[in-house]
């Protein structure tokens, strides 16, 4: 396989994609691309993506990009964590072959007047305490599908409103793209991998564990008679609010992928229960499901 080629421009990025194809199509490949887009801070989780990539497509691409239009005004897009030469070792390693690390003046060069808005599904859940957001993981989203044009993206289902939004958003505009949802990775001691882990103090990050532990229970309440998608949501609330440090900021039983409350929920209804949560330890705001 040859070198792994990094673009900062959309030009080159072209370049490269039509390089990537032509070269497994001379090894008899089909010359597919599969996309892993991502902010960069890259973890086990984002290399078990491009693994999955690495496995079902001839071309694996990767972006790097901290989107300002998916942050609120008092969120952490200045202080997230950045640190490209770590992400571009993990990137070759995991036999990546194309890198796209565009700066903010090459995604959005001008003031852009269109905005990609799913309408629905970002309504609850993270969309109700982060308004906008969505809308700008659904803008960048749609630009990175055509800049690349890829046969297949990969998400992470840590954040399984996103996976909903962007397979609405993908049916809707007929993105000729596969979505494909990946499974959460955890650390050893339960926490989902998360880019903003490292602000967690050793102190928050202990109490963190909360989180997992409530939602490793719900196997248990799930065989107890009569439990409903409403109990399970006030057991979850309980188990965390035993962690001094963890202020909720949702914790909600609905539909998936449909998003619709569930609190009437129960084992053998025929409809897939989502959990999801969002908590703070200070001022590091987690998610799980
Ligand atoms: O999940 C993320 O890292 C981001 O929301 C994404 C999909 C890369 C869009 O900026």
């Amino acid at each position: 396989r040859s070198e792994m080629i990094v673009a900062t421009t959309s030009e080159q990025l072209r370049d490269a994609l039509a390089d990537g194809k032509k070269a497994a199509k001379g090894r008899g490949g089909k010359g597919e691309v599969g996309l892993v887009p991502t902010m960069g801070y890259l973890h086990e989780g984002h290399a078990s993506l491009l693994q999955r990539a690495r496995r079902e497509n001839d071309v694996v691409a990767l972006s790097i990009f901290v989107n300002p239009l998916q942050f609120g005004p008092n969120e952490d897009f200045a202080r997230y964590p950045r640190d490209a030469e770590r992400d571009l070792a993990i990137a070759r390693k995991e036999g990546t072959d194309v890198v796209f690390m565009p700066d903010v003046s090459v995604m959005y060069p001008r003031p852009s007047q269109t905005t990609v808005s799913v309408s629905g599904l970002t309504e609850s859940l993270c969309g109700a305490s982060r308004p906008g957001h969505f809308d700008g993981v659904a803008t960048v989203v749609s630009k990175l599908f055509h800049l690349f044009d890829p046969d297949r993206a990969y998400f992470g289902m840590k954040d399984a409103q996103q996976v909903a939004v962007v397979r609405q958003m993908t049916d809707d505009l007929n993105f000729r793209v596969r979505i494909v949802p990946c499974p959460t990775l955890r650390e050893p001691d339960g926490l989902a991998m998360s880019s903003r882990n490292v602000y967690l103090s050793p102190e928050e990050r202990e109490q963190a564990l909360v989180l997992s532990r409530a939602l490793g229970r719900v196997d248990g309440w799930l065989a107890e008679p009569g439990i409903t998608g409403a109990r399970l949501q006030e057991r979850i609330v309980d188990t965390i609010g035993t962690a001094p440090l963890a202020v909720v900021d949702y914790v909600e039983a609905v539909t998936y992928p449909g998003l619709l409350p569930a609190g009437d929920w129960q084992p053998g209804d025929g409809t897939p229960l989502l959990l999801a949560l969002a908590v703070k330890f200070g001022r590091t705001r987690l998610i799980d499901n």
